[in-house]
This record gives structure tokens, C-alpha cells and sequence, in this order.
């Protein structure tokens, strides 16, 4: 059984999140779109980012997340707000190996008008295709979760 994957972005990166919403489903994903789906609708990207989160923490954190806005940097910075959220903006495979690999993060973050289409399409199926195990990183995930307990309430 594939993962369902919650995907939004704001009106920076519509066609970006239209491709990457196909791709998903070629590959056999369950797809949630939260919207944006018009570059006219100015919804600022933490309203958006708060929809995918909200279904990524409401599913038990069996869902994963993506989320895109001009550069992925605003998008990821609401993102890390919300318990148990792990997010990265990722422009290179490394960083979206290492997302799932060393951090077990749950929402990925591009910037339409930093990566184009094909290169975010190879480090999302990547990244998708990953699973966290057990290791050397698990003390320092369980570490961001201690944050999460201290100081997000
Ligand atoms: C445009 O609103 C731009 O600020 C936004 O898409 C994003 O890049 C913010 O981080």
C-alpha cells in the first residue's frame, strides 16, 4: 500500500504543484490536494502550509507532505512549527536522502523558482521512496522531538 501524500503551495508554484501531483499518481500514490490551484489566489503560503500539516499530524503522521512555494524557504519555516513536523527545503538528491535518512522528515519543501520540474520530480521519488531506520540518527530524531515537547505548546 502506497503512502498518501498531502500536497500544497501558494500562487509562486501552482504549475510546479500540478506536475508534481501527475508524477505522484503515475507512480501510485494517493494524492491530497490542498490547493492553491490558481495563480490569482494570493492565500499567504502559512495558511497553506497549515492545511498540509494539519492533515499530516490528523492522519497520525502516516501521511507525508509537500509543500512549494517561491523558494521553499517560507513554506519550510511554518512547517517546523507544527509538532512532529520534520521539514526541509530540498534543491539537490543528497539533501532529500538525507531528509528521510538522518532527520525522518515528513513534509518536503521546493521553491518553484528555484528548481525546475525534473529535478524536483527525481528528488521527490527519491525521497518518497526512502524509509528511516532505526541507526546512529534515531537519538537525534528523538532529540527534535524533546524540542517539540519544551517549547511547542
Ligand atoms: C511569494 O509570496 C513568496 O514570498 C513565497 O512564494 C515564498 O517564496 C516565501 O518563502
Amino acid at each position: 500500500m502506497k503512502k498518501t501524500i498531502v500536497v500544497g503551495c501558494d500562487n509562486a508554484a501552482v504549475a510546479l504543484k500540478d506536475t508534481l501531483i501527475k508524477f505522484m499518481q503515475d507512480l501510485g500514490y494517493e494524492v491530497e490536494n490542498v490547493g492553491v490551484d490558481s495563480p490569482e489566489d494570493g492565500t499567504y503560503y502559512p495558511y497553506v502550509a497549515e492545511r498540509v500539516c494539519k492533515a499530516v499530524i490528523d492522519s497520525g503522521y502516516t501521511k507525508e507532505g509537500v509543500l512549494i512555494c517561491g523558494t521553499g524557504l517560507g513554506m519550510c519555516i511554518c512547517a517546523n512549527k507544527f509538532p512532529g513536523i520534520r521539514a526541509g527545503v530540498c534543491h539537490d538528491s543528497y539533501s532529500g536522502e538525507r531528509l528521510k535518512l538522518s532527520n525522518n522528515g515528513n513534509v518536503i519543501c521546493f521553491g518553484a523558482r528555484v528548481i525546475g520540474p525534473e529535478l524536483a520530480k527525481k528528488i521527490l521519488k527519491e525521497w518518497l521512496s526512502l524509509e528511516f531506520k532505526d541507526g546512529s540518527s534515531t537519538p537525534k530524531v528523538e532529540a527534535i522531538r524533546e524540542l517539540d515537547r519544551k517549547y511547542l505548546k
